[in-house]
């Protein structure tokens, strides 16, 4: 069962009234299925690439990461199969002309009893005629046929027209990873196996976006490539399958809303692929991916560059192209199932409701609120504050009840808030209280930087 609590329109309205997520251009009317993050959501997502950087390249073995361009060689989208193969199988309503994903149609219709992936766009076209799958939309049976629509966002360089020529924004990162196999290898004198990881922006020209921050047409990716021997392969794909559903537990989701779906229709560069899917508001999704690539990426990349990604074994003397098992996922994906989990209103004594965002205190934008209890203690609250900032991403707050504070803090999901009052001036002690619990205990103000930093950690 779903996070009872929580819908997608609740989850849009908080982000929006909080300065986590506002519609993208949104003073020119919008553009359509773009985002831009807040002051709050800027942090809440940043904290998120950096517990998945910390986990997969700090904490790893042998992981290096690189910052690769997103403006690539067009040549190495028709060596990755992009420019032929990264499609979706459109129709447009001829009625209302709108355009659709043809597996979305019959996955509604058929309630999704009927696996897409195995079809053929000649098999979706038969489903759709057979079952006369009419538009969502203005419910007309009035469509163009299945045309394969290539989701890569093209663009031009050069500076006059005659000398333009077609690139493309990258629609994954994992290429500026493969691209750079030789030269991390040659500067970090990594042994395989060892893995390249990367964060950075993707483009698609989806056909079908939506879900708020689920699928975008401009997102984040978080993706690491594992180079080994052919061979250790299926070791290590089963290994990231681990890795990547521990990350997930340990950052708090709850195990049963969290499902492996192996593929069975495979991507042309796999050997075996999987998602972790993730019970969102609008049901079980994907969140990330793990794919064993085989040598398809190096192998194509050497041909086509004509530069060797040969590796030499030092202690074997052998020379192969090594296998890469991949663990692609979607920062902002990430984002909005960690929103979507962490979403709670609870009915407090007495009868009020508060909305509280309960995520690992690694995630929240600020790990403490500094409130004075009134505002003549604000020099000592800020004297504080100017403190905890030398460590901490804090805020600070002096208006209103402290009892309305706490619920503005709640809603964000700061794990404690810290209030200075008269016995402060004293004994130099504050209340701490927490966000989950609600319970408050006093410290002195020289045990907050230890104390946030055991509560916080990741
Ligand atoms: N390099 C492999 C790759 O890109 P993918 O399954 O197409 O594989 C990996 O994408 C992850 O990127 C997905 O699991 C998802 O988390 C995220 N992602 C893909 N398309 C997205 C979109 N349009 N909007 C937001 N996130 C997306």
């Amino acid at each position: 069962m779903a996070n009872s609590a929580v819908t997608m329109e609740k989850l849009v309205s908080l982000c929006k009234a909080r300065g986590i997520v506002f519609p993208g251009s949104e003073i020119y009317g919008g553009m359509g299925n773009t985002w831009d993050y807040g002051p709050v959501g800027v942090e809440i997502k940043n904290n998120i690439k950096r517990a998945w950087w910390k986990r997969f390249v700090f904490e790893s073995d042998n992981s290096y990461g690189v910052d690769a361009a997103i403006l690539m060689n067009a040549r190495v989208w028709e060596a990755s199969g992009h420019t032929t193969s990264f499609s979706d199988p459109k129709m447009d309503c001829k009625t209302c002309k709108t355009r659709h994903r043809a597996d979305n149609l019959i996955e509604a219709h058929s309630k999704g009893t009927v696996d897409t992936d195995l079809l053929t766009n000649e098999q979706m076209q038969e489903y759709i005629e057979a079952h006369h799958v009419c538009c969502p939309v203005c419910g007309n049976f009035n469509w163009t046929p299945i045309r394969t629509f290539n989701l890569m966002f093209e663009t031009s360089r050069g500076v006059t027209d005659e000398s333009q020529n077609k690139i493309y924004l990258r629609p994954e990162t994992a290429q500026g990873e493969f691209v750079n196999f030789m030269n991390v290898q040659r500067t970090t004198r990594a042994k395989v196996p060892f893995g390249i990881a990367q964060i950075g922006k993707a483009f698609r020209n989806e056909i079908t976006p939506g879900n708020f921050i689920f699928r975008t047409i401009e997102f984040e990716q978080m993706e690491h490539q594992w180079f080994c021997r052919e061979g250790t392969d299926e070791e290590f794909y089963q290994e990231y399958k681990k890795r990547a559903m521990q990350f997930l537990l340990d950052l708090g989701f709850k195990a049963e809303h969290l499902r492996f779906h192996d593929h069975e229709k495979l991507a042309h560069y796999a050997k075996e692929a999987c998602d972790i899917q993730y019970l969102y508001p609008m049901g079980w999704q994907e969140l990330n991916g793990i794919h064993n690539r085989t040598d398809y990426d190096l192998t194509r990349h050497q041909e086509y560059s004509g530069k060797s990604l040969t590796y030499l074994d030092p202690v074997t003397g052998e020379k192969f192209i090594p296998y890469v098992i991949e663990y692609s996922i979607g920062a902002d994906r990430l984002m909005l199932a960690v929103l979507s989990e962490a979403y709670e209103e609870e009915t407090l004594e007495g009868g009020d409701v508060r909305s509280v965002l309960h995520f690992h205190p690694a995630i929240a934008a600020y790990k403490a609120a500094v409130l004075p209890l009134q505002k003549n203690l604000a020099p000592q609250a800020k004297a504080l504050l100017a403190k905890l900032k030398k460590h901490f991403s804090v805020t600070y707050d002096e208006a209103g009840s402290i009892g309305k504070r706490y619920r503005r803090q709640d809603e964000i999901g700061t794990p404690y808030c810290i209030t200075i009052d008269f016995d402060t001036l004293e004994d130099g002690t504050v209340t701490v209280r927490d966000r989950d619990t609600m319970s408050q205990i006093r410290l002195s103000m020289d045990e907050l930087p230890t104390f946030l930093m055991e509560k916080c950690a990741f």
